[in-house]
């Protein structure tokens, strides 16, 4: 066997393959076939003690030389396939595209109806106020007349955070705050989040109040129902109409739920297939909870309550939310899916 030729004829063969290698894997695969350990180049080397003696110094020279023109072709080869593989990148981009857009960002619905309740009450004459949300036991039910043992407090699955502190239940400690802070006349309306420890379909652990509160001489239960008319009305639509039912807040007396006629069927409690799927057949549905502030309230805060009249309301901002946009699922509001939350830009 001629080594020499053997060896000459790689360069040809190698060649060959490269010229017909158009991906880098295949490039690889053919430096492996050719310089490898075991390669085609190693295989001829391997018949090196076969030779005469005064041969192998001329054939390990020729066996290098061959080794250096095949690197070298490889090298040739692969920044050629590079080039292309560049400009095969250049031909998919289209400098005619539009440019891809910045994420831009929505509020959230829950922000969006606060600060829609929030400006119907400004253009009243309200204050918006802002407080803690982790409350002493005092200001979250003591001074809202619910001392320790008052079965009221079962209503509200409260959350400790330490002994006599807790994460608010509602914004209703607002009211106190409000009054220690301020003399009547006052107008106040405090939005934020509240905590319960409830967690299901219907209740998350954290969600939104608004609570709004008016103490002056002379006001009367008239007020507030002119009051709460015209806020609905302004965010549900002219239509719509109240209903003051009877209920109990210890901080409150007399005590009001409010309803309002429902806005998916006018009212008439049906669809065109049975009953309303809002108002469950009634025409009605729940909004918030309110009342005339109670004697007792004004008693804990030095207000004279011969002197001072008052009302407050709260509401659930969620609640208003999934009425007003039509939402199904009180869980969406905090799963944080921008499917959901861009629709609402
Ligand atoms: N704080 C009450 C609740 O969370 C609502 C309320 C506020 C009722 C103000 C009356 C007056 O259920």
């Amino acid at each position: 066997m001629d080594l020499f030729a053997a060896l000459e004829s790689l360069i040809p063969a190698f060649q060959a393959g490269l010229d017909q290698a158009v991906s880098f894997p295949e490039l690889e695969a053919l430096r492996v076939d050719f310089l490898g350990r075991k390669g085609r180049l190693a295989q001829v080397m391997a018949h090196l003690p076969q030779t005469a003696p005064a041969d192998r110094p001329r054939l390990g020279q020729s066996a290098n030389e061959v080794k250096h023109r095949l690197t070298g072709l490889f090298e040739a080869r692969k920044s050629a396939l590079e080039a292309v593989m560049a400009c095969a990148e250049l031909a998919r981009f289209d400098a005619g595209l539009p440019g891809r857009l910045p994420w831009r960002g929505s509020r959230h619905p829950c922000m969006l109806v606060m600060e829609e309740v929030c400006s119907v009450f400004s253009g009243l004459g309200y204050d918006i106020v802002s407080g803690r949300e982790i409350e002493l036991d005092y200001y979250n039910f003591e001074a809202l007349n619910m001392p320790p043992d008052h079965p009221a407090r079962d209503m509200q699955d409260t959350l400790y955070v330490a002994p006599g502190i807790v994460m608010r239940t509602h914004t209703s400690p607002m009211q106190v705050h409000a009054m220690l802070a301020r003399r009547p006349p006052l107008a106040v309306i405090a939005p934020g989040k509240v905590y319960r420890r409830d967690s299901d379909l219907t209740h998350t652990p954290m969600f939104h109040q608004i609570e709004g509160l008016l103490v002056g001489a002379n006001v009367s239960m008239a007020d507030l129902r002119g009051t709460l008319t015209a806020f609905v009305r302004a965010v549900f639509g002219a239509s719509t109409q109240v209903r003051f039912r009877p209920s109990f807040f210890p901080f409150t007396e007399p005590s009001a739920e409010v309803d309002i006629s429902c806005f998916l069927c006018g009212g008439s409690g049906q669809e065109a297939d049975g009953p309303c799927r809002v108002c469950k057949g009634t025409g009605w549905v729940e909004i918030l909870g309110s009342g005339m502030v109670d004697p007792a309230v004004f008693t804990n805060v030095g207000y004279d309550p011969e002197v001072y009249t008052g009302f407050a309301f709260g509401m659930g901002i969620e609640r208003i939310a999934m009425l007003k946009y039509g939402i199904g699922d009180l869980r969406m509001f905090f799963e944080n899916d921008v499917r959901f939350l861009s629709q609402f830009a």
